[in-house]
C-alpha cells in the first residue's frame, strides 16, 4: 500500500491562495470582533467553515452546464437529472429544490402537525428547526457511543434500535415519518451501518411509519460501509448505495454535499401519496416542478456530480484525507472526535485547552488561533453556538470536496504543531455583544 495520498484528478482551473502575514490577520480578526463569520473570504487562506456548496466542479460538470436547456417547463435537463436520481435511488418521484432545508420545509409542511414526533439518529440543525417551527418534536436516538468523543466505534452514527423500537411502540400514532441522517453530521460526520439502516427500516415499517433518509452524505456513508462492515467489503459503492435507498421510502437531499455542486437539493419518494401536495407547495415558493428554484444548468451539474461522488478512487482519497488529518492530530496529542468523520474532523478544544474554562470559550480560542496561525477558517460548535446547552466544546474543520491538496493539509498540520507547542499561551474570550438567537453568526468578542 502506498503511503502518500494523491488527488485522483489533475487541475485545469486554479484560484490563487490568499497568503497574508500573521500581523495582517491580527488586524483583520480584531476588526471582525474575533468572529470568523465576519471575516471576508478574501482574507481566508484555507476555508474549512463547511463542506456544503464549496465543492470544486469537474470539467464534465462544467461541460454539462453548457448544454443545459433553460426552458421554464419540461426542460431536457430536468429529465436528465430526474433519470439519474431514479437510477441511483430507485425512487420514481423526484422534486428539485434549491437546497436541503427547502426539501425539509416542504416535506415537513405537508406531513407535520403540532404535537407530532420525528425520530432520527441525530437531526441536523436546520432539520430540527424546521420540525420545531411546525410545533412538532425532533427526537435524537443515536447510540450512546455516538456521544462520547474519544470512544472508537466504526458506526457511531447508528440509531439505538431498542430505544427506537420502544419509542415507535409508544408514539406510533404521532409519528408521520421516521428518519436517519447519513452520515451523522451532528454526531461528528459518523456513518450508519447497512445493518443498522436495515433494522431501523424494519422497525419503522413494522409500526407503519414511512422511513425517509437525510441522504446528503450518502456516498461517504457507503464508503464507510464498504470499508468497515465485513459483509460488504466486496460490494461496489453503487450496489451499496442502491441497497441503502431500497430500504427507505424516500430521501431529503442537500446536493451541496455529495451532489458535488454549489447549490441544489431534492426530495425523492418511492410512492406518490405526498407528491401532489409537495408539488403544490413547491410552486408557491420554489418554482415549477421541473426546476424547483434551480437553473437547468444546476440540474445538469448535479446529474453528473451524483455519479462522481460514487467514484471509488475519489471516495478512497476523500476519506483518506479526513482520516489522515484526524490521525496526525491525535499523534501530536491534539484530541479529536474519534474516528474522524467523513467530511470533517472535530477537535475537542475543551480537552486540548484545559486552562481555558468553558465560560471563556475554548473552541473560539482555538478557532481564532487557527486563523491567526495560517489563515485557516473553522467553525466553533460549542458554547458560542449552543450557549448553556452545549455538551462539548468542538471546533469543526469541514473539508470542501476536491479543493485543497495533500501539501495544503501537511502545511496546516505544521501550523498545528506550532499551536500545540504554545497552547498554554492561548487565551479565552468574553462576549461584548450578542443577538438573542443564532448568536454565533454575529456575536462580537473581546480577548481576556
Ligand atoms: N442535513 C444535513 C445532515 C446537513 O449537514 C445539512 C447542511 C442540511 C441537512 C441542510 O442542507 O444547507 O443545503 O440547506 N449542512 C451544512 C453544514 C450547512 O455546514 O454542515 P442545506
Amino acid at each position: 500500500m502506498r503511503k502518500t495520498i494523491i488527488e485522483p484528478f489533475k487541475i485545469k482551473v486554479t484560484e490563487p491562495l490568499v497568503l497574508k502575514s500573521r500581523e495582517e490577520r491580527e488586524e483583520i480578526l480584531k476588526k471582525a470582533d474575533y468572529n470568523l463569520f465576519l471575516v471576508k473570504s478574501e482574507d481566508v487562506t484555507f476555508d474549512f467553515l463547511t463542506d456544503s456548496g464549496t465543492t470544486a466542479m469537474s470539467a464534465n460538470q462544467w461541460a454539462a452546464m453548457m448544454v443545459a436547456d433553460e426552458s421554464y417547463a419540461g426542460s431536457r435537463s430536468f429529465h436528465r437529472f430526474k433519470s439519474k436520481v431514479t437510477e441511483i435511488t430507485s425512487y420514481d418521484h423526484v422534486i428539485p429544490t434549491h437546497q436541503g432545508r427547502a426539501s425539509e420545509r416542504l416535506l415537513f409542511g405537508v406531513l407535520l402537525r403540532p404535537g407530532m414526533k420525528v425520530p432520527s439518529n441525530n437531526h441536523f440543525d436546520t432539520t430540527r428547526a424546521n420540525i420545531e417551527f411546525l410545533g412538532a418534536q425532533a427526537v435524537d436516538l443515536v447510540i450512546p457511543e455516538g456521544k462520547i468523543p474519544d470512544h472508537e466505534h466504526p458506526f457511531k452514527g447508528n440509531i439505538d434500535l431498542s430505544r427506537l423500537e420502544s419509542f415507535c411502540r409508544e408514539f406510533k400514532d404521532k409519528i408521520p415519518l421516521g428518519m436517519l441522517t447519513i452520515t451523522n453530521n451532528t454526531g461528528g460526520g459518523q456513518p450508519v451501518s447497512l445493518e443498522n439502516i436495515r433494522e431501523a427500516a424494519r422497525i419503522y415499517h413494522k409500526h407503519g411509519i414511512p422511513f425517509i433518509l437525510d441522504a446528503c452524505r450518502f456516498a461517504e456513508n457507503a464508503w464507510f460501509i464498504k470499508t468497515r462492515e465485513n459483509a460488504h467489503s466486496n460490494s461496489s459503492i453503487k450496489a451499496i448505495v442502491s441497497e441503502i435507498f431500497s430500504l427507505a421510502d424516500g430521501c431529503l437531499m442537500s446536493a451541496k454535499k455529495d451532489g458535488m455542486v454549489n447549490i441544489g437539493g431534492f426530495i425523492a419518494l418511492k410512492d406518490s401519496t405526498w407528491v401532489q401536495d409537495l408539488r403544490n407547495q413547491l410552486i408557491l415558493t420554489e418554482g415549477f416542478p421541473t426546476y424547483g428554484g434551480l437553473a437547468a444548468r444546476d440540474l445538469e451539474a448535479l446529474a453528473v456530480g451524483l455519479d462522481e461522488a460514487m467514484d471509488e478512487d475519489y471516495l478512497r482519497y476523500r476519506i483518506a484525507t479526513s482520516s489522515y488529518m484526524g490521525r496526525r492530530l491525535n499523534e501530536m496529542g491534539i484530541p479529536t472526535v474519534r474516528p474522524a468523520g467523513g467530511h470533517a474532523v472535530y477537535i475537542d478544544a475543551e480537552k486540548f485547552l484545559p486552562h481555558i474554562p468553558k465560560a471563556q470559550f475554548p473552541g473560539q480560542a482555538l478557532a481564532a488561533e487557527l486563523y491567526l496561525q495560517d489563515g485557516v477558517r473553522t467553525c466553533e460548535i460549542g458554547s458560542v453556538m449552543f450557549k448553556e446547552a452545549a455538551s462539548m466544546e468542538l471546533v469543526r474543520m469541514a473539508f470542501p470536496r476536491r479543493v485543497y491538496t495533500q501539501s495544503h493539509f501537511d502545511y496546516i498540520l505544521e501550523g498545528f504543531q506550532d499551536i500545540k507547542e504554545r497552547s498554554r499561551e492561548l487565551r479565552g474570550f468574553r462576549i461584548k455583544e450578542a443577538p438573542p438567537f443564532l448568536r454565533h453568526f454575529t456575536v462580537k468578542f473581546e480577548r481576556f
